[in-house]
């Protein structure tokens, strides 16, 4: 266990205070070691929620939970009851739970041929049934919450087939479905949406943008003509977050450059 104790200290400059957009918020975020996840954690800290950060990674969430002075705790999403354990400990080092972000995910491109019915577990274990544990467990806390929100990362892979995807890509549209379908159970009290990201510049596309020949390809098949940043994925968590997308549920927002519209 990472954690820094329920004193959370936020990061939020004294400047932005009065205008931070989540200050009061109490939202739990998973693979908030690397990633999506950290900079997400990074944007919501300064906007002034309190965190709560969740993964599998301790040595990295210990780093992440330091520098934003958030309560951290190591778990492994696909765990059921190590999960039930430590949302409901999260809930109470942070005072409850306003949202869940799940940006928890694993990634094996393999043709289907070649894919070893263990990575084809190990996804739909992480992609799928991780968001399903955390939110079954955060549940009462967010029902308990005045307006509560949920926003699962999923992927252009949930819209659109790529070569040696068919495990990921039959995760990501699980989430996507089951999404939609909780949104239409939890409504309107909590809101639930899903992110389609693009190709992003993260540890689990290293092997594609650190190669120019193959970053240079990827994105030219964007109309933006450039891969995305983590940043570009954590404004739009934001805004699934906030008021600002307060008559919005059920829908899955692509953030890809204009790579799956055509
Ligand atoms: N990078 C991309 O281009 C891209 C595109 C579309 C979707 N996504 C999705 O975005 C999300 C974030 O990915 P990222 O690119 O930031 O990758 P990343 O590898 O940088 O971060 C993923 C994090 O999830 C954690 N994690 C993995 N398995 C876990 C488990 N069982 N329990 C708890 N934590 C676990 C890892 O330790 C890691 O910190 C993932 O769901 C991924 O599938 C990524």
């Amino acid at each position: 266990m990472t954690s820094n104790g329920p004193g959370i200290k936020q990061v939020t400059r004294e400047g932005d205070r009065m205008n931070a957009r989540l200050a009061g918020r109490r939202i739990l975020i998973t693979g908030a070691a690397s990633g999506m996840g950290r900079e997400i954690a990074r944007l919501f800290a300064g906007e002034g929620a309190q965190l709560g950060l969740l993964d599998v990674n301790e040595a990295s969430l210990s780093a992440v939970s330091s520098e934003l002075g958030a309560f951290g705790h190591a778990c492994d999403v696909t765990d059921r009851s190590q999960v039930n354990l430590v949302v409901a400990d999260v809930a109470r080092a942070i005072g409850g739970l306003d949202g869940v972000v799940n940006a928890a995910g694993i990634l094996d491109i393999v043709p289907f041929a070649d894919l070893d019915p263990a990575s084809w577990d190990r996804m739909l274990a992480v992609n799928v049934t991780g968001p399903f544990n955390i939110l079954k467990a955060a549940l009462p806390f967010l029902l308990a919450a005045e307006a509560a929100t949920i926003v699962n990362i999923a992927s252009v892979s949930a819209l659109m087939p790529m070569p040696g995807t068919t495990g990921y890509s039959a995760s990501k549209a699980a989430l996507s479905m089951f999404t939609k379908s909780l949104a239409l159970d939890l409504g309107p009290g909590i809101r639930a949406n899903t992110i389609c990201p693009g190709v992003i510049k993260t540890q689990m596309t290293r092997y594609l943008w650190e190669n120019p020949e193959h970053s240079d390809r990827a994105a030219d098949r964007v109309a933006l003509k450039r891969l995305g940043e983590v940043q570009d994925v954590a404004r739009a968590a934001l805004f699934f977050t906030t008021e600002d997308s307060g008559f919005t549920t059920g829908t899955q927002l692509p953030v890809d450059g204009g790579f799956s519209w055509r």
